[in-house]
């Protein structure tokens, strides 16, 4: 399977967010990343279910929502009425992580988990068999625009490494800083969903920017 790309909405222009959906949607992008914040998990508030409705009114590729909330099982159905694809939920906001992600597939979504940089990949050993995708941050939640950590890489080769040890089928992605600089480099360590924000909607030609993600063309000096 050729890897995909999630362009990060949380770097569009809010006041012509329905032009910049469709921009994704006429790209090689795969996904539309939707990140929710509370102001709580992170020190940052994004925006909530109005937009998100709005978002889905314009897009026909899969909503890849990422939840960066305390308590997430809270609003379940909310994003499932809203027709979320996958529903990512922070291993660190989850206290019964396994419950909360049986309740994601109860409600029709597949259930993702993601880790913050600090967060070691043995914390969901235990419920690999019952995610079909794993985020790695690769910056620490809250704000788009950050620089990527290195020690990413290092981080996706081991989690793939486990995947193939424990038999397992979930999907590898990876959150922030990413752009054609080390689109390459995570690709060939074991990624297999690249999110871009930044790096696709404040290129000078975000189409071409998503399309050279997807080609994984090195950037030209
Ligand atoms: C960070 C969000 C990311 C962010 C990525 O908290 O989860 O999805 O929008 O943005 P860039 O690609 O600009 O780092
Ligand atoms: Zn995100």
């Amino acid at each position: 399977m050729s890897h995909l790309i999630a362009p990060s909405l949380l770097a569009a222009d809010f006041g012509n967010l329905a032009r910049d959906v469709q921009m994704v949607e006429g790209s090689e992008a795969d996904w539309h990343h939707i990140d929710v914040m509370d102001g709580m998990f992170v020190p940052n508030i994004s925006y909530g279910m109005p937009v998100i409705a709005a978002i889905g009114q314009h897009a026909e590729k899969p909503l890849d929502v990422h939840l960066m909330i305390e308590a997430p099982d809270r609003y379940i159905g909310h994003f499932a009425a809203l027709g979320a694809h996958t529903l990512t939920v922070h291993a660190e906001a989850c206290v019964h992580l396994h419950r909360t992600l049986g309740a994601i597939r109860e409600a029709g979504m597949r259930p993702g988990v993601a880790l913050n940089p600090h967060t070691p990949i043995s914390t969901i050993e235990e419920v690999l068999g019952d995610v079909d995708l794993v985020c790695l941050m690769s910056v620490n939640p809250g704000f788009g625009g950050q620089k990527f950590i290195e020690a990413t890489f290092n981080k996706v080769e081991r989690l793939a490494a486990l995947r193939q040890s424990a038999g397992a089928q979930f999907l590898i992605e990876v959150d922030g800083g990413v752009g054609q600089k080390n689109a390459g480099q995570l690709v060939a360590a074991g990624a297999d969903v690249l999110v871009a924000g930044s790096s696709v909607f404040k290129a000078p030609d975000p189409v071409t920017a998503v399309s050279n993600l997807k080609h994984l063309r090195q950037e030209v000096a």
